[in-house]
């Protein structure tokens, strides 16, 4: 039978392009959750459309990437570097990302982007205009349209000013704030107006959905019902579909004799020592520095594992793009990421000083990414994985660890503010990554804990990271576009 056709389109394309010469390029598999999590959606004839993360200016250029592209059913959509210090590093990564994680700027980056917040929105309009373009330009009628995250609220509505017959989702990978926040956007109104014209929208938790009802109740004047969001007889369905992992290609990658490898050696490095492990985008959002607090107070409380344990984090690099363009034009997004690196590497060098040995730091903290493989070792060898965001849409570190924990039945720590908390939080031990107290308290139970209760809890996380996979995210979000356009039709 005909598999229906799907276009996946998000700004961040599961690929990255570099360029090796005026017409050859290679490609890196992209970083974070929304690229992870869609390269584990199978059974659909998919197409992905977006940004390939580079600009080219020339036409060669161009075509020799979207060659390269469409051997992995890539099409790129082209911005050049105006477009992208405004829409990208503006609208997007200044404004949106910081409200809908309920992060504050410092007042003068604040000002700053209320200065500037006209031009950016106008830029974000285009560069999701130029999206629809491209999105135009390759459907077909029947395709489904999976319009995703933060970067293209206003798709929905180009999409359906194109072709009105137009089966479109749209799917935000973030938390959606209290309406209360969203309020406070120059933009809120026409923001939910094109997310509206979508056919289904939607959230990780029934949290973030209610609250996106709510802002289009209070905002627009709208009437929520159980289904969705009412605007004269027209409805917009509004649901969670908390999305999961493809956790058998992590299963089937600790019984590859590299990773096999891999682990004897950390094991080896780390013997006599507990391995407790953080990975993050460095972002604010991953609250890193309270994270690094937190083991220090715990190091400081329990003298006697000074030398019994140690903290490995990897703190990938995200969002540093457009160099010389950003120096230019003042990239705020990059000056604070400028911050916090150099505040991270502060403290963890007063704690490797406070607590460290000639032979043994207590922490090793990395400013770069890892392959698949590599970061597959490292979580089957870790016994207390450390997740301390400050706020997360889900956090799909969480439910990988657990993937990879089928022998040695480590503790997951995690935040209550991720996504994550509502389906891990009876496995996990459940913090407030603002308490620092309570955190390290948290890393002392979990070294701590007896065999049968890390047993038990991880059972349950278990159960639920096999059973809840992006496969099954993915093909549960197009049925539901699915019936409910059918159940539109026999409305009219
Ligand atoms: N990850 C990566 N490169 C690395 C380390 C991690 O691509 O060096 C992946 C990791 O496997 C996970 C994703 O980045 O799938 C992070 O997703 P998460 O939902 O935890 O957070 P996000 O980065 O989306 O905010
Ligand atoms: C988060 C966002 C994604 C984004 C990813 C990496 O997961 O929800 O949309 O792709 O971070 O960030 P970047 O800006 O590099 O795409």
């Amino acid at each position: 039978y005909n598999r229906q056709r799907l276009l996946v389109v998000a700004n961040r394309l599961p690929v990255s392009a570099v360029r090796r010469g005026e017409d050859s390029w290679s490609l890196e598999i992209s970083a974070g959750g929304l690229v992870s999590a869609l390269l584990g959606v199978k059974e659909f004839e998919a197409r992905w459309i977006g940004w390939a993360g580079v600009n080219v200016p020339d036409e060669v250029g161009q075509k020799a990437l979207s060659k390269a592209l469409a051997e992995k059913r890539c099409i790129p959509v082209f911005l050049d570097e105006e477009i992208v210090h405004q829409y990208y590093n503006g609208y997007c990564n200044n404004i949106l990302w910081p409200l809908f994680h309920y992060l504050g700027l410092p007042q003068e980056d604040r000002l700053a982007t209320t200065r500037s917040f006209q031009s950016q929105f106008a830029a974000y309009k285009k560069a999701n205009q130029m999206f629809a373009d491209v999105v135009n330009e390759h459907y077909e009628e029947g395709d489904v349209v999976w319009c995703h995250d933060y970067h293209l609220m206003f798709l929905p509505k180009c999409l359906k000013e194109y072709n009105s017959k137009m089966k479109v989702g749209w799917f935000l990978h973030t938390p959606f704030p209290s309406s209360e926040i969203h309020r406070t956007l120059p933009s809120r109104s026409e923001l939910l107006r094109s997310v509206l014209a979508a056919d289904l929208v939607g959230f990780h938790t029934y949290d973030y959905a209610r609250h996106f009802v709510s802002a289009c109740t209070r905002i627009l004047g709208l009437e929520g019902t159980p289904e969705g969001v009412e605007d004269q007889g027209r409805l917009t369905r509004v649901a969670a579909f908390p999305i999961g992992i493809d956790s058998e290609r992590f299963i089937r990658a600790l019984e590859v004799p590299d990773v096999i490898q891999h682990m004897k050696e950390l094991k080896e490095r780390f013997a006599g020592r507990k391995v407790m492990l953080g990975v993050d985008r460095l972002d604010m959002i991953k609250g890193i520095p309270q994270k690094i607090l937190a083991f220090e107070k715990f190091l400081e409380e329990n003298a006697s594992w000074r030398d019994k344990v140690v903290l490995l984090q990897i703190a990938v690099p995200t969002r540093t793009d457009v160099p010389e363009f950003s120096f230019t034009h003042g990239n705020i997004t990059k000056h604070l990421l400028k911050k916090l690196t150099s505040q991270v590497h502060e403290i963890v060098g007063r704690i490797n000083g406070r607590f460290g040995t000639l032979t043994a730091v207590p922490i090793h903290h990395l400013d770069r990414s890892l392959d698949f493989y590599a970061l597959c070792a490292l979580y089957a060898v870790t016994d207390v994985a450390l997740v301390t965001s400050l706020r997360d849409g889900m956090n799909l570190v969480s439910y990988e660890f657990v993937a990879c924990q089928e022998a040695k039945k480590g503790v997951l720590i995690l935040s209550e503010f991720a996504g994550a908390a509502q389906s891990l939080g009876a496995g996990a031990i459940l913090v407030n990554p603002w308490n620092i107290t309570e955190v390290a308290a948290s890393i002392g139970q979990a070294l701590n804990m007896t065999a049968e209760e890390r047993e038990k809890r991880h059972r349950h996380n278990f159960h639920h990271v096999k059973t809840h996979t992006a496969q099954e995210w993915a093909e549960t979000f197009v049925s539901e576009l699915n019936d409910t356009v059918i159940e539109a039709q026999l409305r009219i």
